[in-house]
């Protein structure tokens, strides 16, 4: 079964769509951890409903948290086998990211390359998104490398923005795929049915 933590900053809705697949076992895996660099969020509390251990990361001058090093510690005892950014708003270390090489994905609400890099996130991408009067937007599961949004793309879907009259109709409609692709990425990895060939992500059917 594959082992999965899920690092996480605030609402929590598709850490919520993980548990809700894997709880209609259309995933075969387990959260066993979800991490995040906020002791209150909404997604820390819905974990903590759900029986799963959580750690705070990253400022460890404050009680409760851990260090970026203790949690690569606990998830290579526990064997974990997939890392999963999911609404994770602070830069993962460069070492954490060579500890766990081709172990951690991220969910980006725009197709990648565009809209993406450092300061994009939550509503900026959608206003940029809406600004642009782009006709599609959509959602990217990606490989994390060292650079923001930089890492190999794995799957994306798009979404018609057409006839949006906001940012917020945008985010409304991605957040819906985003729920759907991750939970089918996140399949696709406890079949191991996502391969790296020449240097592009092929996902099996
Ligand atoms: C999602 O839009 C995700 O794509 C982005 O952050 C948001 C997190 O939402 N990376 P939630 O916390 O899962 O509800």
């Amino acid at each position: 079964m594959l082992k999965i933590a899920v690092f996480v900053s605030g609402r929590g809705t598709n850490l919520g769509a993980i548990l809700e697949a894997i709880k209609q076992k259309k995933i075969l895996a387990e959260v066993k951890f979800v991490v995040s660099n906020k002791k209150e969020c909404a997604a820390l509390n819905s974990a903590e409903e759900n029986g799963i251990k959580t750690y705070c990361i990253g400022n460890v001058s404050k009680s409760d948290y851990h260090s970026y090093e203790d949690i690569s510690n606990i998830f290579k005892n526990e064997e974990i086998d997939l890392i999963v950014l999911a609404g994770f708003l602070k830069k993962i270390p460069d070492d954490f990211i060579d500890s766990f090489e081709n172990k951690i994905i991220n969910i980006h609400p725009a197709l990648l390359p565009s809209f993406g890099g450092k300061g994009m996130y939550g509503m900026n991408v959608h206003k940029a998104v809406f600004e642009s009067g782009a006709k599609v937007s959509g959602v990217t599961v990606h490989f994390v490398d060292k650079v923001y949004d930089n890492g190999m793309i794995i799957s994306q879907k798009c979404v018609d923005i057409s006839d949006v009259a906001s940012p917020e109709e945008i985010a409304e409609r991605v957040l819906q795929q985003e729920h759907k692709l991750l939970p089918y990425v996140v399949g696709k990895f406890s079949e191991n049915k996502i391969k790296k060939i020449d240097n592009r992500i092929i996902v099996e059917d």
